[in-house]
């Protein structure tokens, strides 16, 4: 059940089965000549609707922003300030809580953004007083899943990389196979290294890809990769409701 396609009288009868939400949060920024600018909100929203076809979940609107201050170089990325998203999370979080909910699984797709989201946990807990409703809050990286991890490695071993990985733009291909981008790409594997500010990381990575070999990325592995995450996750996430 998704939250955008459902009416309040739906949500109402919702909260009296379960009291948890799932919240996909991502990014806007580049991925490298062949990845989707979108891929980080996409992946997490695609495995959250394969959640939703195995179990009664409810999903709320993708957060498609996120922290991405490091891609500013590259054209189209679009970045919240840390502080901007940390409120965001606590803004959404609150409108929720006052409709009973009590579980926030948050289904992050960008490294970037696990500072921030952290952050607003805790100072939503820090708000809590003796007696309120519980509050229980879980974020989960579905590309550190060690599930995801071992097909990472077995499919493409180093090539994978650190952005603009072979799996998540094979995710992002899956769910967007219209979107599918055929480019060379050169050098073959993207450098790694330590990057500061946008600028640097731009010099460092010219584009914009660290460390991996998209070329690669299939709708087939794709599939796998979200049906793999989407099990993973979907029992984190019923462990997580019984917090
Ligand atoms: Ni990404």
């Amino acid at each position: 059940m998704q939250l955008a396609l459902s009416t309040w009288q739906e949500v109402e009868r919702y909260l009296e089965r379960s009291t948890g939400i799932i919240i996909p949060i991502g990014s806007t920024e580049q991925h490298g000549p062949n990845g989707l600018i979108g891929t980080d909100a996409i992946c997490p929203l695609r495995i959250s609707q394969h959640i939703e076809t195995l179990q009664d979940v409810l999903i709320a609107p993708s957060i498609n922003y996120g922290m991405s201050a490091h891609h500013m170089a590259f054209a189209g990325s679009v970045t919240l300030k840390p502080s901007t998203l940390v409120q965001v999370i606590i803004d959404v979080v609150g409108s929720l809580r006052r409709h009973g909910f009590t579980h926030y699984y948050f289904l992050n797709g960008h490294g970037g953004n696990i500072p921030a989201v952290t952050a607003a946990f805790s100072e939503l807990y820090a708000d809590v007083s003796e007696g309120d409703l519980s509050l229980r809050c879980r974020m989960a990286n579905w590309w550190r899943d060690a599930a995801v991890k071992q097909l990472a490695a077995e499919l493409y071993g180093e090539a994978e990389g650190f952005h603009a990985t072979v799996s998540e733009v094979a995710l992002s291909y899956y769910a967007y196979p219209e979107a599918v981008k055929d480019v060379p790409l050169s050098p073959e594997v993207a450098p790694t290294g330590e990057f500061f500010d946008a600028f640097d990381f731009r010099q460092k990575f010219p584009d914009g890809r660290i460390g991996s070999s998209p070329q690669l990325a299939t709708v087939k592995d794709g599939e796998r990769f979200c049906r793999l995450a989407a099990d993973a996750l979907l029992a984190d996430y019923l462990e997580f409701l019984s917090a």
